[in-house]
Order: structure tokens, then C-alpha cells, then sequence
């Protein structure tokens, strides 16, 4: 069972989009666990508005009966509410705290990796307790980047921030990074990926297209151009290729 946890400590770059088209994309050949590590829970609302307690993250934190939530056939998920801001206070007086969804994948190991190949985990744009403890049990961690200045600093961060994270909990996670929204009649996304392209942990970029912002993946969209359909799963592909590799 390979992890992939999708983060960056900015608002807004795509997180939850890559993290749902990515999701749909292995579940067509693969079984896949989505998890929502994001109190906003726009991954998990792009499923489900009415989300039980035990088909919540909150039921792995708080070491209550944990069951999936059956999307289709090759797809749960474990989503997020309202209740997992209140979560995070919680967590803040726990002991080892940042073990705690190490600890429940260790636990119920056996059916987990008798139900699942993959893992994936959207998180928010923070450095907190989740997104931590959704780092730290990675194989390989996704940072996405539109273009824009910050978007550098940002990538800089999270890259010390990982390194940071494998340092403390010897952790392996390996860091790659996507563009998204790339519109190449801007300047700005042409001089971003000419930056991005020299770097080796630089996997490929989505271009910025209305039905990417769609709720229904691409894959699985009937308004998806084929070309661009073709473009996002030689990036999918790619990534899931990197992720086989570390998982290994
Ligand atoms: N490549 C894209 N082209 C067009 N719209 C996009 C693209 N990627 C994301 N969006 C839209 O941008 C908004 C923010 O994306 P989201 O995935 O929610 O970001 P994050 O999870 O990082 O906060 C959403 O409305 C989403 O539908
Ligand atoms: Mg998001």
C-alpha cells in the first residue's frame, strides 16, 4: 500500500483538485483510499455532504471504529467536517500526537493493505498536526505550485519542511512538485515552468482549463478535450511511476 499526501502552505494551488483527479485516476485500475486531512472539507464535498462520524478522520484521531466511506467500486474515502476543526485543539495536549495515523495504519494494517494500493491524503495549507501527521507516514509527498512569486517561496518551505519532518520522525517521504493553472500566454507561467524544469524533483505541470475546476474528475468528465485528457494522464502516469519507485 503506497502513500501520497498532497501539500504546500498555500491557499489555493490546486491541493484538492490534483488530489481528486489523481484519486479517480488510480481507481480505474487500482483500489484507492482518498483521506481528507482538511477541516474545510472541500474534497470530501465534492462526494458527500452528509459525512458519519466513523466515515470521518476524526474517528482515526480520536481511536474510535473507523469505516470507509464506499465512493465506487475501487474508491473510499475517509473525509473531513466541520467537528475536525475542534480536532486539531484536541490534539494539541496529546502525547505523541504526530504518530497518531501512523499508529492507526499499523494497527489495522492487515485489512488496509488487503483493501488498498493506494493512499491518498489532501491536506490543508499549514504546517499543523495533520498535515504532520499525514507527512510523516508518506512515501512521497506532492507540493503543487501555480504560477506566481510566492509560489516559490512556498516550494522552498515545504522542501525544508519535509527534509525537517524526515530528520525528526525518520521519516522517508520524498518531495516532487507539479505546476497547475499553466496558461503559456502568460509570461508568468512561461518564466515559472522555465524555473521549474531546470529542478529534478519537477514532475509536470496541468494546464489552467475550466474543467479542471469541475467537480467530476477529468477522467471521468465527457467535456474533457482528448488532448488535454491525454496530457493529464502522461503526468498521472508519471507520478504514479515515481510513487511505485519510493514505495518500493
Ligand atoms: N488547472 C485548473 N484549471 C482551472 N481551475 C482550477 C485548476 N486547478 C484548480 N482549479 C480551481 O481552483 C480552485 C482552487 O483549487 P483547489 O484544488 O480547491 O485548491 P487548494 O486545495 O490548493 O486550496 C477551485 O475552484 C478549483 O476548481
Ligand atoms: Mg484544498
Amino acid at each position: 500500500m503506497k502513500i501520497l499526501t498532497v501539500n504546500i502552505n498555500k491557499g489555493g494551488p490546486g491541493k484538492t483538485t490534483f488530489a481528486h483527479n489523481f484519486a479517480e485516476y488510480l481507481a480505474k485500475k487500482y483500489r484507492v483510499l482518498l483521506m481528507d486531512f482538511d477541516d474545510s472539507a472541500n474534497l470530501t464535498g465534492r462526494y458527500t455532504s452528509d459525512l458519519a462520524e466513523e466515515n470521518s478522520i476524526t474517528a482515526i484521531f480520536d481511536e474510535k471504529e473507523v469505516t470507509p466511506l464506499t465512493i465506487s467500486p475501487n474508491l473510499d474515502l475517509i473525509g473531513s467536517d466541520s467537528g475536525v476543526e475542534r480536532l486539531k485543539e484536541r490534539q494539541a495536549t496529546k502525547r505523541r500526537r504526530e504518530y497518531a495515523l501512523g499508529k492507526w495504519l499499523a494497527k489495522n494494517e492487515d485489512w488496509l493493505t488487503q483493501r488498498y494500493d493506494y493512499v491518498i491524503i489532501d491536506t490543508e495549507n499549514d504546517e499543523g498536526i495533520l498535515t504532520i501527521n499525514a507527512l510523516i507516514v508518506s512515501d512521497v509527498v506532492i507540493g503543487i505550485a501555480e504560477p506566481s512569486k510566492d509560489a516559490a517561496k512556498a516550494l522552498v518551505a515545504l522542501k525544508r519542511f519535509v527534509a525537517d519532518l524526515n530528520d525528526d520522525f525518520s521519516a522517508q517521504a520524498r518531495l516532487y512538485f507539479i505546476a497547475n493553472r499553466v496558461n503559456f500566454s502568460e509570461n508568468a507561467s512561461k518564466d515559472f515552468l522555465a524555473s521549474l524544469s531546470e529542478r529534478d524533483d519537477y514532475l509536470g505541470y496541468l494546464p489552467r482549463r475550466t474543467v479542471l475546476g469541475d467537480d467530476v474528475a477529468v477522467i471521468n468528465n465527457p467535456n474533457t478535450p482528448k488532448a488535454l485528457l491525454e496530457q493529464v494522464e502522461t503526468l498521472f502516469e508519471t507520478i504514479k511511476t515515481q510513487l511505485d519507485k519510493e514505495a518500493a
